[in-house]
């Protein structure tokens, strides 16, 4: 039998720690500003130290950057079950493999990946993708809410399209909680662990980018929501900001010209 803090703790490391080594995976090469943090993953955080087998995890935004890497530290993880979801098949087909790849276990048949092919904003396709996930593992632990959209666009308020900004929040807002409301049901019968990827930018200001630094924003609130309303039923809920990675998403930001594209945060 395991205490509350024991259960906590054996909840949070393997996730933590797999999340933050991914992370650093990423970074290794291609860091977009000077961070001080280690280049290379060290030891203590190694996702080959985590033991999850017999989990299942769920991880949106798995085509390419950030959620791929996230994808191959859970199968390094010794995850017995990945839905991978995007919207890109052939970004996933290649997580896929590099996952198999990376995978602990021996042969194939104790590791086992969906791929999800879907949007998040689509109501209904989350939730019959969550019907897939359901039909072929029986069970969820983990949703990493990966999945996210930015505009490398510097307009003021004024000038920006309507369409455009309420997309960054659709996306960014609307999807995560379209796959939690999905998700929770099943998610409650297994290690009840909800991942959702924030930005530092939640807490800043910087000229042009309103859609996706409120999108960020409201993410830690509806992360605090989760919280608050299912840790009574043991839903252990984090938002997490990476760093700044420079996978497809900054790479949008001009790298010359424009007044933030030397990332100059601006705080009132
Ligand atoms: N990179 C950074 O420096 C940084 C910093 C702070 C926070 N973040 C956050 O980290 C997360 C991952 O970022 P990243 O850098 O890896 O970005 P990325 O390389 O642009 O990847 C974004 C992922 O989200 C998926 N996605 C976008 N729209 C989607 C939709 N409507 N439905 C389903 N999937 C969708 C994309 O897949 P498809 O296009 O195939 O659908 C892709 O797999 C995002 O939430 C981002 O805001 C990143």
């Amino acid at each position: 039998m395991t205490s509350q803090s024991d259960n906590f703790t054996g909840k949070l490391i393997p996730v933590y720690l797999s999340l933050i080594c991914s992370l650093q995976r990423v970074s290794k090469h291609r860091c977009l500003v000077r961070l001080n943090h280690s280049p290379t993953t060290y030891d203590t955080i190694n996702p080959l130290h985590s033991d999850l087998s017999g989990k299942v995890i769920l991880v949106t935004g798995a085509s390419r950057g950030i959620g791929r890497a996230i994808s191959i530290a859970y199968a390094q993880a010794g995850a017995s079950g990945l839905a991978l979801l995007a919207r890109n098949r052939a970004g996933l087909i290649e997580t896929r493999t590099a996952c198999m790849k990376a995978q602990r276990h021996g042969s194939d048949k104790n590791f086992q990946v969906l791929l999800l092919e879907v949007g998040i904003t689509s109501t209904e396709a989350v939730a019959s993708a969550l019907k897939e996930v359901e039909t072929k593992f029986k069970r969820l632990d983990i949703v990493v809410n990966n999945a996210g959209q930015f505009q490398g666009h510097q307009n003021n308020i004024g000038d920006m399209d309507p369409g455009s900004w309420w997309n960054i929040w659709t996306v960014n807002v609307n999807g995560l909680f379209n796959v939690t409301r999905a998700a929770l049901p099943l998610l409650l019968d297994g290690l009840r662990i909800i991942v959702n990827m924030t930005s530092i930018t939640a807490h800043l200001i910087t000229g042009g980018f309103s859609d996706y630094e409120t999108s960020k924003l409201a993410i830690l609130r509806l992360s605090q929501f989760i919280a608050a309303e299912y840790g009574d039923q043991g839903v252990l809920c984090y938002a997490i900001h990476p760093g700044t990675i420079l996978t497809d998403m900054p790479a949008q930001i001009p790298k010359n010209g424009g007044r933030n594209s030397t990332l100059t945060w601006r705080i009132p």
